[in-house]
């Protein structure tokens, strides 16, 4: 079986070369994204291998249709980037629905204490043996309110994660969990409770800019924002008034709105033409990591591995568990 893998990086190649091996499964790997131009790399293979940020629209899906390919293998959680829908009768779609929910809580709570604690600045200071420890005053976690929106998987880890802390936990779930002991409220109240705000959905079109004009003027002063789900749950520039406004008193962003073209690339020695972002980076309270709360080793070889079982399960004509239907 052969799998057209598009927007590959170094990290990848290595569980998917054993586990492919093992399995009889040739990767070709193609560094490129995919895309209507790309799509055309996929002839003679039975699968495509996709990530969060390659373009899998109806006019791809009809491409790699009219190529035969019969297997869209996304190795991430999240689907938005597919029109799942169109694909209905074109192609299987599977996905890795769980990988290590721990690597992105865990990041999740890495970037709020390196926000809150300085420790970006502190890191940068002392190399530069300067010991000054003027401006980096934090605050403790223990006894603030964190709101979590979305308590699935990876929320309900960074929730057992806050309660460690000491933290209140308060969460907001279009479908709350039945079996918990979790105190949950709606999401107006959330936001004006919260010192800090954690999400943890998927993006849909009702979460889409959940953090906007409107959602910040209900937001308590000084809160601190969390996103390692999907950059578009936040307006980007709603964002940065708030927090030239003083209200949003830091952010930590794992993802952002306009990623696709940025993310996972190396640009430094150029300009980077997206304004929003570089305005957002500037700002001493704004932390950016580029998608990698999931880049654990736990988490790729559970990727891969999960990955060749859904294409197995696909080529077989077998059921598969990972399915996205809708
Ligand atoms: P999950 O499916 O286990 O949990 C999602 C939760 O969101 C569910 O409880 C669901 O009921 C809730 N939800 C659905 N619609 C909602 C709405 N309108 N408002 C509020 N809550 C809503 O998913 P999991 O594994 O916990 O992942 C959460 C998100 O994290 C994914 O959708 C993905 O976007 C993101 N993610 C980010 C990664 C990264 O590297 N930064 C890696 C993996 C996932």
């Amino acid at each position: 079986m052969k799998v057209a893998f598009f927007d590959t990086k170094p990290y990848d190649t290595p569980s998917f070369e054993k586990f492919g091996k093992e399995n009889k499964i040739t990767f070709k790997f193609y560094e490129t994204k995919l895309n209507e131009d790309t799509a055309a790399l996929a002839k003679g293979c039975e699968a495509v291998c996709v990530f969060v940020n390659d373009t899998v629209n109806a006019a791809v899906i009809d491409k790699l249709a009219a190529l035969g390919v019969k297997i869209l293998a996304l190795r991430c959680a999240g689907y938005n980037n597919v029109d799942i829908k169109y694909a209905k009768g074109k192609l299987r779609v599977v996905s890795v629905p769980a990988y290590s929910p721990y690597a992105v809580a865990e990041h999740a709570m890495a970037l709020l204490l390196t926000s809150i604690r300085r420790v970006h600045k502190a890191f940068i200071r002392t190399r530069d043996h300067n010991f000054s420890l003027n401006g980096l005053t934090g605050f403790d976690l223990h006894g603030k309110t964190v709101g979590v929106v979305g308590t699935g998987k990876i929320g309900r880890i960074f929730i057992n994660i806050c309660r460690g802390f000491g933290m209140n936990v308060i969460a907001y779930d279009k479908f709350p969990a039945k079996d918990s002991d979790i105190e949950y409220v709606e999401l107006d109240e959330l936001f004006s409770r919260s010192d800090i705000i954690s999400f943890h959905c998927p993006l849909t079109d009702e979460t889409y800019h959940m953090i906007d004009e409107k959602s910040i003027e209900k937001l308590k002063k000084g809160v601190v924002i969390v996103n390692t789900s999907r950059g578009a749950l936040i307006d980007a520039e709603a964002l940065l008034e708030g927090i030239k406004a003083r209200k949003i008193g830091a952010a930590c962003l794992d993802v952002y709105e306009e990623e696709a073209n940025v993310f996972f690339q190396d640009f430094s020695g150029h300009i980077i033409a997206d304004d929003t972002l570089a305005r957002l980076i500037s700002m001493p309270n704004v932390i950016v990591t580029s998608h990698q709360a999931f880049l654990t080793e736990e988490a790729l070889s559970n990727i891969a591995e999960t990955t060749v079982s859904n294409l197995i399960a696909c080529h077989k004509g077998e059921e598969c568990a990972n399915e996205l239907h809708i």
